[in-house]
């Protein structure tokens, strides 16, 4: 029988209450579909950083390599200064795996749970995806003059041709093959941002050559929220840089429903990729048992995609979209009428 390695990283907050529940349905998709998941669980996060004061040993990366995927649940912790665990775990696993691509599926189940007005499920169906290696993320930059009157601080948003070359490779590929209108969209503020997006339009150009059956365009990343908001029926697959991709998913997560639902990648397609709830740790809901899990168990859904069991991946999705329609009365926590363990249950009856 197949078996695939994942390593479980929980993490801090609602991120080990949304985890069980996705690891059950990926157990209980795993028993259907005739596949074995061997998993090994790390407790890297705010707890043991408070407790050994160690973030992520240099052993783990090495470790982490050896997993055919990781499942992680969220990092950040109250209790320690933001950008420590940010940095120190998720971004450092994002760099060091070199997963450089952020895949963000953007999918309105139900239009009871969107705030646009008259929009419904095949209006808002794309996908972004975000380069996760470079750009602004990079964090390259300096201060001068430190606390002095005169201070400057200087972030230099990094792009290689390399880096936005693989990424774009990326997108026109997800593009030609899943893409419902073959349409890509550059996503970039070229009237502006005069390097770094000259280089993402000429390389956009180039590579799209290469896929005369893909449609492209190009929109300003201030227009693209707009259009967010007021057509995104308009959208397919956006490609964009790391952090315009940060913002615009946290935008396509609301319209698709809220934090409860959007699930993403981090994606080396040579190496080891890792699957992640976008909405973080959510300390306020921390041990309640109402955070809602499905953004994990989607992220669960995505992971086992990339394993190649599609019919097990498709399956949860459609069972996913099954349990929001028709049981649900809200996708936030503490308002969808069940708790997180009694929706993962949901999805676990409806995978039978
Ligand atoms: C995300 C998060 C992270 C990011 C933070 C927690 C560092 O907002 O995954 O979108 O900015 O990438
Ligand atoms: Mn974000």
């Amino acid at each position: 029988m197949k078996t695939y390695k994942i390593a479980i990283i929980a993490g801090d907050g609602t991120g080990p209450e949304v985890i069980r529940e996705g690891l059950k349905v990926m157990e209980a998709s795993a028993s259907k579909y005739s596949f074995k998941l061997n998993t090994h669980s790390y407790d890297f996060g705010g707890e043991r950083y408070l407790r050994t004061k160690e973030i992520l040993p240099d052993s783990a990366i090495d470790e982490l390599k050896t997993f055919d995927a990781i499942y992680l649940g969220a990092i950040g912790h109250p209790e320690v200064k933001p950008g420590i665990l940010e940095k120190g775990i998720l971004l450092r696993l994002r760099f060091d795996l070199d997963q450089y691509i952020n895949l963000r599926p953007v999918t309105l189940y139900d239009e009871r749970f969107c705030p646009l007005k008259n929009k419904k499920p095949q209006d808002i169906d794309f996908v972004v995806v975000r380069e996760n290696s470079e750009g602004l993320y990079k964090g390259l930059g300096e201060f001068q003059n430190k606390g002095m009157a005169n201070e400057v601080a200087i972030q230099i948003s990094h792009n290689t041709r390399k880096g936005v070359e693989r990424c774009v490779r990326y997108a026109f590929e997800y593009t030609r093959q899943h893409g419902k209108k073959k349409k890509l969209t550059l996503c970039g503020k070229t009237n502006v941002l005069t390097f770094a997006f000259d280089l993402w339009e000429r390389t956009f150009y180039e590579v799209a050559k290469e896929y005369p059956d893909v449609k492209t365009e190009y929109t300003h990343v201030d227009a693209t929220t707009m259009w967010f908001v007021k057509n995104p029926e308009w959208f397919d697959v956006i490609v964009t840089d790391n952090m315009f991709g940060d913002i615009i998913t946290d935008l396509g997560a609301m319209i698709q429903g809220g934090m409860g639902i959007a699930a993403g990648g981090n994606i080396n397609p040579q190496g080891v990729s890792m699957f992640e709830p976008i909405g973080g740790s959510a300390p306020k809901y921390t041990g309640q048992n109402i955070i809602n899990p499905l953004a994990a168990v989607c992220a669960g859904a995505m992971l086992l995609r990339q394993m190649g069991e599609n019919k097990a991946a498709d399956s949860i999705e459609e069972t996913v979209k099954d349990v929001v329609r028709s049981k649900l009365m809200d996708l936030a926590a503490g308002k969808m009428g069940y708790s997180t363990s009694q929706v993962g249950d949901l999805v676990v009856e409806g995978l039978k």
